[in-house]
């Protein structure tokens, strides 16, 4: 396995690791640099994929020097021991597909390995989409997850009734793992997922849920509100909670529904004007 490694500044940390949990990554380790004064290594995985680390580096830009180290497996992996069920309400919870979890009645229990793929559901703004998503979710609904890393959010909205869900990810190895993910959890027959560029998808549907980086979502925007239908909602996430209104007017005329908030992240749900 590789080691992405980003040297920032002291006082960057917060801003660089925002941009790292966005490219998807799982667990950020902060170390002191061998040597240096001020500045710190914020050490990570990005997947294995050729393209992976290109793509990290880009979104980085030429803002902080990167490095990519060979790590021994058993040592990347201790994250596994620390990972824990989380409650997106009190009816529905993301297990790590390692654990054993009993659930009462009624709750739904969706179990998720990460693979190479972000969203074991932890993270505040895999949350946030979920918590968003579950208000809109209905028997037939149609779905659309849009960077669905492990398909935690196409298979939360598969087993909360949506009808049939697409999910789309520019990385093979998030389709590989919602795939699997899906079939871990039986509804294999109702998710459809590859890596079909959003800009290439037709139709319209009743929920659009994008958990991405802000530029990307604002590149995305046009296509966005064009495969979200005239009565159907979008609900945007990995975004900055005090930094995301230039996100919300690349989306207009669409209006902002509801914003939600959970430690300095946001989910923004909009819909069209005819519809509020
Ligand atoms: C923050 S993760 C979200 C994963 C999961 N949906 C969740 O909420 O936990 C963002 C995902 O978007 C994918 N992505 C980035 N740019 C994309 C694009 N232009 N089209 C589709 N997926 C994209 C990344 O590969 C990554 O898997």
């Amino acid at each position: 396995m590789r080691a992405f490694v980003v040297t920032v500044g002291s006082d960057e940390v917060d801003l660089a690791s925002d941009v790292l949990w966005q490219l998807g990554v799982r667990a950020i380790e902060e170390r002191q640099e061998p040597g240096g004064v001020d500045r710190v290594e914020l050490w990570t995985a990005v997947g294995d994929e050729p393209d992976a680390v290109a793509r990290a580096v880009e979104r980085l830009g030429d803002r902080w020097p990167t490095r990519v180290v060979e790590v021994v497996d058993d040592t990347a992996d201790t994250w596994r021991e620390f990972a824990r069920p989380m409650w997106v309400d009190e009816g529905s919870v993301v297990v790590p597909a390692w654990q054993d979890h009993v659930v009462g009645d009624g709750v739904v229990a969706i179990f998720i390995e990460p693979g190479g793929a972000f969203g074991l559901g932890d993270h505040p703004t895999t949350l946030l989409s979920l918590r968003a998503a579950r208000r809109h979710l209905g028997v037939g609904r149609e779905v659309l997850d849009v960077g669905c890393g492990t398909g935690v959010i196409a298979i939360m909205a598969a087993r909360l009734g949506g009808g049939s869900v697409r999910a789309v990810d520019v990385a093979s190895s998030a389709v590989e793992a919602t795939s699997a993910n899906a079939i871990r959890n039986g509804v294999a027959d109702r998710i459809a997922v590859d890596t079909t560029p959003v800009g290439d998808l037709d139709g319209t549907y009743d929920l659009v849920v994008a958990n991405i980086l802000a530029p990307t979502l604002v590149e995305l925007a046009d296509d966005l509100r064009r495969l979200t239908a005239s009565e159907g909602r979008l609900v945007i996430s990995g975004i900055l909670a005090d930094r995301h209104d230039h996100v919300v007017a690349a989306l207009a005329p669409m209006l902002v529904e509801r914003t939600d908030v959970l430690d300095g992240w946001a989910a923004v749900t909009l819909a069209h004007p005819s519809s509020v």
